[in-house]
């Protein structure tokens, strides 16, 4: 069982704070052990603040980060629906990371499944080097792009394809399956709002099951995982 921590947050602003935080502590660390810093980002609107924030801090070498994500919806990079556009916009334009270290999932394939073969051809060697998977938690209890009941669940490949879940939105997606985002030291949840308070308690409940709630899945194999979740989300988490 990996080593969890919760930490519940007074509010959106605070989480997104403390997340950023984060990212800024686990850089240097793996920054001072390793030389470098390979994080995947998530994606969905949750993370944006903390991006956003990222973006401000002073003083870090961004010249050794290496930046993969966890999953894209198969859209092109404009599309506002993209993780990537997103994070291009939220960070990436504002920071001076190599171009050659930055690997967004982009739609060079005529299919989602041939671009997945693809992306772990390019981000394969970096995977077993995770410093950070950030991770955000559907309400029916997804993660990256790993959706309840679909075939992607039981995929042994590091990445992988999945069509659409039932959220929106409706497009195919690739993703890191459970193997590659088992391999992370540090694998952090970023939960808000009340929407997320049922789902999380039962995600976070000694009984989950990931087929059904694949945010349970993610336990890495010696690395730890935290959750940084809001008080609205943390509403129906046991006292
Ligand atoms: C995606 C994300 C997905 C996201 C959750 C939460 O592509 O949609 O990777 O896993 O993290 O759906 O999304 P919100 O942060 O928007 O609630």
């Amino acid at each position: 069982m990996s080593a969890r921590s919760i930490e519940v947050l007074a509010t959106p602003d605070a989480l997104a704070q403390r997340a950023a935080d984060l990212v800024v502590a686990l850089a240097a660390d793996a920054l001072a052990a390793r030389g470098r810093f390979v994080v995947a980002l998530a994606g969905g609107s949750t993370p944006e603040k903390a991006y956003r924030l990222l973006a401000q801090t002073p003083g870090l070498d961004w010249t050794r980060w290496h930046v993969l994500f966890g999953d894209e919806r198969y859209v092109g990079s404009s599309d506002p629906r993209s993780n990537y556009h997103m994070a291009r916009n939220a960070l990436l334009q504002h920071v001076p990371i190599p171009e050659e270290q930055v690997y967004p999932i982009l739609p060079s394939w005529p299919t989602a499944a041939e671009e997945a073969v693809a992306y772990e051809r390019r981000v394969g060697h970096l995977l077993p080097d995770l410093d950070l998977l950030l991770l955000g938690l559907g309400d029916d209890g997804h993660t990256l792009s790993l959706f309840p009941g679909q075939p992607a669940l039981a995929a042994t490949t590091l990445v992988t394809w999945s069509p659409p879940g039932v959220l929106p939105p409706p497009v195919d997606r690739v993703t890191l399956t459970f193997r590659a985002a088992n391999l992370a030291r540090n694998a952090v949840f970023l939960v808000s709002g009340a929407g997320k308070a049922a789902t999380l308690a039962r995600v976070l409940d000694a009984d989950a099951d990931a087929r059904q709630l694949p945010a349970a899945g993610i336990q890495p194999v010696t690395g730890s995982v935290t959750w940084l979740v809001d008080a609205a989300a943390a509403a129906a988490l046991p006292a």
